[in-house]
């Protein structure tokens, strides 16, 4: 399960990047509106040692985009130890996975839809998403409906554009859930042929805890099990938004590593 996991993950990036490889790392260099990172080659078994890191970040600064790492942490035990020795900021968070007969749907007090590849709904979306990351943990907060509006407009065009792409393509599945305020939570899935992955699920501050992220979450995962999905993965950020997932009926099966 966690090579098939790992797998998926050094694959979905190369529908917005060109793969490198940097000694025991492949770098996604971005063809699009936002940045990729480096992983480790998947099934390599070599250690990674801090001179590695520093290859990694040479290569990074001629190119002049961030050093930043994503992981596994089973399948490369070796990489976190490594990036704090030279000198990176490592973080782990929860790996959850959902196979179809463990899918318990769950549903909200909100319309919750699979989005089309339409400019202002996904601006929405992505409002609704900036400023659900920009407070992070579950607790209910300020920003609602209003700030959403306002940061609609801020979204760059050129992201959009991007977003809507890959909509279109299929590359990416949005979600959202409707009140009668619009759109007050969102997400998508990622599918690359029977595998896929849960990413930036988030709710408007003021309308957390009422559901709508698990709702969302099962709205993405009915979905990607109806098109052919068979693994849903996901990282959750800590143990409290591991256990939106874990209601729908997500379980750990390990820990990703980040480091930048
Ligand atoms: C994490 C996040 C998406 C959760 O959104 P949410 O809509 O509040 O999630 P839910 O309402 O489904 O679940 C949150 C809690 O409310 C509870 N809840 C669900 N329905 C409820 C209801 N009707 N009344 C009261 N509580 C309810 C859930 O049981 C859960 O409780 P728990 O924290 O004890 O597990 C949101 O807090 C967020 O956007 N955080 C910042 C971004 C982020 O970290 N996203 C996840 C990336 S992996």
């Amino acid at each position: 399960m966690i090579t098939r996991v790992d797998d998926y993950l050094h694959a979905a990036p190369l529908s917005g990047a060109i793969p490198e490889q940097v000694g025991p790392f492949t770098l996604f260099r971005s063809t699009t509106a936002w940045p990729y990172y480096a992983r480790p080659v998947p099934g390599s078994s070599a250690v990674v040692e801090p001179a590695d890191i520093d290859v990694l970040r040479a290569r990074c600064a001629e190119l002049e985009i961030p050093l930043s790492l994503e992981w596994v942490v089973e399948t490369c035990p070796s990489l976190g130890p490594a990036a704090d020795a030279a000198g990176l900021t490592v973080v782990e968070h929860p790996l959850l996975v959902l196979e179809r007969d463990e899918f318990r749907p769950v549903s909200a007090d909100a319309r919750c839809e699979i989005l089309s590849a339409d400019d202002a709904v996904l601006r929405q979306a992505s409002a609704v998403a900036s400023l659900a990351f920009h407070d992070p943990g579950t607790a209910i907060g300020a920003g609602g409906p209003e700030e959403r509006d306002a940061k609609a407009i801020d979204v760059q065009d050129e992201r959009i554009k991007a977003v809507v792409a890959r909509v279109a393509q299929g590359i990416s599945v949005s979600a959202g859930a409707f009140t009668e305020v619009g759109m007050v939570a969102s997400g998508q899935h990622q599918p690359v042929g029977t595998t896929t992955e849960i990413v930036g699920v988030g709710t408007l501050p003021s309308m957390r805890r009422r559901g709508l992220a698990a709702a969302v979450t099962s709205t993405l995962a009915e979905h990607a099990f109806a098109h052919g999905v068979d693994l849903i993965l996901l990282s959750a950020a800590d143990d409290a938004v591991a256990a939106v997932y874990e209601r729908v009926g997500f379980h750990r099966i390990g820990r990703v590593g980040a480091a930048e």
